[in-house]
């Protein structure tokens, strides 16, 4: 198994909780190191620019709005596997079907507020890091 990156958002319901160590701490027991973090706060515009793929989707202005409704933390999870062991972790993007167990099911209250999002392809990984860090923002440890 390749070593891969992958980008994770903790998103504004999770930060809210203050739930973010709970959600690091099954990452780094699932073998996965952050390599870089940063806590922000997108506006519309920027939850727009981020998730552009999904600009004809019925839910893109809220998932806009809520996306920048608070704080949030992005990280670069770095081990075997990455893209597809982060979304294990994370379970289902509708809570109501994610496995027992994952981040989703302990976590979220509904498909917009899910606690975390995942990059679902190394393509889009590699999109969504440069999107919020630099080079020279990302240590690597593998
Ligand atoms: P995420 O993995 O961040 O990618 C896109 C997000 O859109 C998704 O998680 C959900 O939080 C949100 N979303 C809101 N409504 C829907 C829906 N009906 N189907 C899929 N994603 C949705």
């Amino acid at each position: 198994m390749a070593v891969q990156r992958t980008l994770s958002i903790i998103k504004p319901d999770a930060v809210a909780k203050n739930v973010i160590g709970d959600i690091i701490r099954r990452f780094e027991e699932n073998g996965l190191s952050v390599i870089a973090a940063r806590m922000t706060h997108l506006t519309a515009e920027q939850a727009g620019r981020f998730y552009a793929v999904h600009r004809e989707r019925p839910f893109y202005r809220d998932l806009c709005a809520y996306m920048s409704s608070g704080p949030i933390l992005a990280l670069v999870l770095e081990g075997k596997n990455a893209v597809a062991l982060n979304r294990q972790l994370m379970g289902a993007t509708n809570p109501a079907e994610a496995e027992p167990g994952t981040i989703r099911a302990d976590h979220a209250d509904s498909i917009e507020a899910n606690a975390v999002h995942g990059s679902d392809s190394e393509e889009n990984a590699a999109t969504e890091i440069a999107f919020f860090f630099g080079d020279l923002d990302i240590h690597a440890r593998a």
